[in-house]
């Protein structure tokens, strides 16, 4: 597995991969790196011939008072856990690497960008954007492996990409999930042992949300209310949205039909969580996608990647 720090070696990693006939499948992440990471590794590896995996805690997309300073870190097991996946090349760049200078040129996303986690976190997506364009700029053409578990982030970069002809397919993949349910994130590690077990009342609530929608409810406020009174059965979570919306657009519905977002945000102690489902409504045919559970390193999770 090749290791390098410095953007013209992958860039050159990646130029070599394409000239040797092979597609570049990319998977972005800020490392600490956990199943859901890995779930991505699987499908690009599956999908395509030459995988990276890039490794940096994006200063640009945390605000004043976020959890920049304290945001896990483990570099060699992160390491290990890439060379566990067959991953071609890992791309672990210092700050320095990648603003020598205070950037003059962002991106922005308008509209998707507002509410949900913009309501919150007002600079995070422009930070996200940008950061994910330059390492589209650097890898060149790939396809790029990204999860649902963070869905508006999957809504926007697919936005930019698009609105931007960058010569990248995203391709989103399921949400892995604890045994017991949660959403596995780098911030879980966060969470005191209460803190943990009350966390469990997100999925829960998202899965009455989920089923409340297989047994016909149309109506997105009622669905929003319902994930509402669940987590405030919870005294140890403090919820800070519950939306339904269009998955693609973000927009609010007025019944639901097509491709439906049921999103969550939470505070568990100090901590920020976020969870959803997906739910695809056809007429009467309602499938929904709460993700997989992570049951071990055995097969791989099912994608989008065609
Ligand atoms: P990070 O939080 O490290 O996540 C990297 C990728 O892993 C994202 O695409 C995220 O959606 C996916 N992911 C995280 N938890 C997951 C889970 N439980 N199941 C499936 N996928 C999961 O997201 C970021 O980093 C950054 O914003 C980044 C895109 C790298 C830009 O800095």
């Amino acid at each position: 597995m090749l290791h390098v720090d410095r953007i013209t070696e992958l860039r050159a990693a990646c130029d070599d991969a394409r000239a040797a006939g092979k597609q570049v499948g990319l998977v972005p992440t800020m490392g600490f790196l956990h199943a859901g990471h890995r779930s991505l590794m699987r499908s690009a590896r599956v999908a395509t011939d030459f995988v990276v995996v890039t490794i940096f805690v994006n200063p640009l997309q945390f605000g004043a008072g976020e959890d920049l300073d304290r945001y896990p870190r483990d570099l060699s097991g992160d390491l290990e856990a890439c060379a566990a996946e067959g991953v071609d090349c890992v791309f672990t760049p210092a700050v320095a690497e990648m603003y020598p200078r205070r950037p003059l040129t962002t991106v922005h996303v308008e509209g998707l960008t507002a509410d949900l986690c913009g309501a919150a976190r007002p600079t995070h997506f422009d930070g996200v954007t940008t950061v994910v364009a330059k390492l589209f700029s650097i890898t060149g053409p790939c396809r790029a492996f990204f999860g649902r578990k963070d869905a508006q982030q999957l809504a926007v970069v697919t936005r930019m990409a698009a609105d931007l002809d960058l010569p990248v397919e995203v391709v989103g993949c399921p949400i892995v999930r604890e045994p017991d349910g949660i959403a596995m994130s780098s911030r879980n590690a966060y969470l005191s042992e209460p803190d943990r077990e009350a966390a469990r009342v997100l999925s829960h609530a998202l899965r009455r949300a989920v089923d409340a929608i297989v047994n016909g409810e149309r109506d997105p406020a009622h669905v929003a209310d319902l994930v509402r009174a669940v987590v405030a059965t919870e005294p140890r979570v403090e919820l800070e949205y519950a939306e339904v919306r269009d998955a693609a657009e973000l927009t609010p519905m007025a019944t639901l039909d097509g491709n439906v977002l049921v999103a969550l945000a939470a505070r568990v102690g100090t901590t920020r969580l976020i969870d959803n489902a997906f739910i695809q409504i056809d007429g009467a045919q309602v499938s929904a996608d709460m993700g997989v559970a992570d049951l071990g390193i055995e097969g791989g999770s099912p994608c989008n990647a065609r």
